[in-house]
């Protein structure tokens, strides 16, 4: 299945050869989804802006392009409104034809006949990332939910996509909690693999209010830091043990939000380049000393009193920082990873450390005009009065807290009104386990993903498991529905074979909707805005529901003909399909009954 507007785009580009020699070929056709559905599904406006360029009148310009068009077997004779801009309404037989040509279901991964992109790229999503020294917490939610669909897109596009999750695990802080392990845990020395710390955020407290009450303690986590940063073997081992038993947390959660393919690599991992890429930007004139420290100044940031705004590469104590460490990993991801698209998934309070990150990159030479660094800044969780989302304590909600509430909560859901909470129509109590998990996961997953990325937003269970409205079980309910159409209608013969027929305005309106996909994967690829997807598949499954309904829609298991109901069936099976691949690329399990 080809992108309708693509198509559209290559006839335009031939009327305007056509109509236009040379001077067509250059220009762009300017075809776009129609904003009123009145006009027609498509519309070119190209007219406008050539005419001016060439002198003539843009009316006059469209009739000679739409003259030129040869494009019946796809739309009604198109029209042209207003000044000039030319209107393509597609053919009900066009619809039925491309539907007709999506092949069936592939063992491995339905594409629905989507092709690859044909300049396949490496990609790098920075996403997750947090702070091995204390617990994921909600703020991870965005940064891991949303950089592993902006992934699933891409790598469905056919991209060559590494998840990397950029841990915090170096840094002054793992000094005191080295020294804090050493004291409390003394058999970690012996046994370093089988740490085991049950709260991860109590010990950071305790280890903290140990530092801050005992000058000695502090003294010697002082030390134990610069023993780390000289690999000191036994400090090592400490503090290996201690990230590895961090990252088995860390590792537990995204298990239960079935993120797969993450590949862990620290600030750590970059230590031995650092002094190397200082020096190299130092030696290149990028980097200048500035009071004893290494600094990039990347051009237009500046302090409130106008001085410029420098990137600390070396501090004047020898050390590197944060921003050191992600300029390693831009130069080890661009010539070692060979990555062409690096991608931030990043808080947006970090906003301007990525910019001056990217304009300090500009300056280095490291990456030609093909690299595209990219910062999808996440907006804030807020609670239902608007102020960040934190326990009745004060204290930062542990990621692990809601997704266990957001599992529990989806089990009462299903399990609301039934006499025997344990059954639940004929289901087992595994079955029921396993429902719970499914739904709680995806409306989790689907809440963050439904809303625009960059805002802040409003944490709110009812909203978030609501069976109506935008909602992860309105969109899983639609599609166990679709699937139990399918069993109830108990198709003989593979339905794959038998032509689609368009002729209700329902049907039309579902087939249209079902033709978009190739193009908002196409623009998801582009614009990496996972709500543009979830926002697609809610108005697939209201136009599904017009088509199924009495009244607006037509009988599908008791349709008139045979024929009319094998064409039906086949309108179900592809909305079915089509639910069920978005929804994998928002990293959502569906379930078949519900
Ligand atoms: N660990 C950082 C934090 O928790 C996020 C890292 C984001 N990635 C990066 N390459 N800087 O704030």
């Amino acid at each position: 299945m080809k992108s309708i507007r693509r198509i559209i785009v290559e006839r335009v580009s031939e009327a305007l050869v056509a109509v236009l020699g040379a001077e067509g070929a250059e220009a762009d056709p300017l075809v776009a989804p129609s904003q009123d559905s009145k006009r027609g599904d498509y519309q070119s406006n190209c007219a406008m802006g050539l005419a001016k360029k060439l002198g003539r009148k843009p009316r006059e310009l469209a009739e000679q392009i739409v003259a030129g068009l040869k494009i019946d077997d796809l739309c009604e004779p198109p029209t042209i409104a207003g000044p000039g801009f030319i209107n393509f309404r597609l053919k009900n037989e066009f619809l039925a034809a491309a539907l007709g040509e999506i092949p069936p279901t592939q063992q491995e991964e339905d594409r629905l006949g989507i092709p690859r992109v044909s300049n396949p790229q490496v990609v790098v999503v920075d996403m997750s990332s947090p702070n091995l020294a204390k617990e994921m917490h909600v703020g991870h939610l965005r940064p891991t939910i949303i950089g592993d669909a902006v992934a699933c897109i891409l790598e469905f596009q056919g991209h060559d996509v590494h998840r990397i999750n950029h841990i915090g695990d170096w840094g002054t802080q793992f000094g005191m909690l080295i020294e804090f392990l050493r004291e409390t845990e003394p058999r970690v020395l012996d046994d370093p693999d089988n740490l085991q710390l049950g709260d991860l955020e109590e010990f950071y407290v305790k280890a903290k209010a140990r530092f801050d009450s005992d000058e000695a303690f502090a003294s010697q986590a002082r030390q134990a830091v610069v023993d780390l940063q000289s690999g000191d073997e036994k400090t090592r081992t400490i503090w290996r043990a201690f990230c590895d038993e961090s990252l088995r947390h860390c590792h537990a959660i995204y298990d239960a939000l079935g993120i797969e393919k993450l590949e862990d690599r620290g600030e750590s991992f970059y230590n031995d380049t650092l002094a190397g890429v200082v020096q190299e930007l130092l030696d290149s004139g990028v980097a200048v000393e500035s009071d004893g420290a290494i600094c990039v100044f990347p051009k237009g940031f500046t302090r409130r009193d106008d001085e410029p705004l420098p990137l600390i590469i070396r501090k004047s104590d020898g050390g590197f920082g944060y921003a050191t460490t992600d300029l390693a990993a831009l130069k080890y991801r661009i010539e070692q990873m060979r990555a062409r698209r690096i991608i931030y998934v990043v808080g947006n309070q970090q906003k301007q450390h990525f910019a001056m990150l990217f304009t300090a990159l500009a300056m280095t030479g490291w990456a030609d005009e093909n690299v595209e660094t990219v910062h999808l800044p996440t907006g804030m969780l807020l609670n239902k009065a608007g102020s960040p989302f934190k326990t009745r304590e004060g204290g930062t909600v542990k990621l692990k807290t809601l997704l266990d509430e957001a599992v529990e909560r989806s089990r009462a859901f299903l399990q609301a009104g039934e006499d025997d909470p344990e059954k639940r129509r004929g289901y087992t109590a595994e079955q029921i386990d396993k429902m719970a998990g499914v739904i709680g996961i995806a409306s989790v997953k689907y809440f963050e993903l439904s809303h625009n990325l960059a805002t802040d937003y409003k944490f709110s269970w009812d909203h978030m498991l609501a069976l109506d409205g935008n909602t992860a079980p309105y969109m899983l309910y639609a599609y166990a529905r679709i699937q139990s159409i399918g069993r109830k209608a108990d198709v003989q013969s593979s339905l794959d074979g038998s032509p689609v027929i368009i002729e209700h305005p329902s049907e039309a309106g579902l087939a249209r909707q079902l033709l978009k996909f190739p193009e908002v994967i196409e623009q998801l690829g582009r614009d990496l805005k996972p709500n543009v997807l979830t926002e697609y598949l809610y108005d697939l499954s209201k136009s599904f529901s017009t088509f199924y309904d009495r009244k607006a829609g037509v009988r599908v298991i008791g349709a008139e003909s045979e024929e009319l109901r094998r064409s039906r069936l086949r309108l179900c099976e592809l909305t079915g399909r089509t639910l069920k691949v978005g929804l994998s690329l928002l990293g959502i399990q569906t379930l078949e009954r519900m």
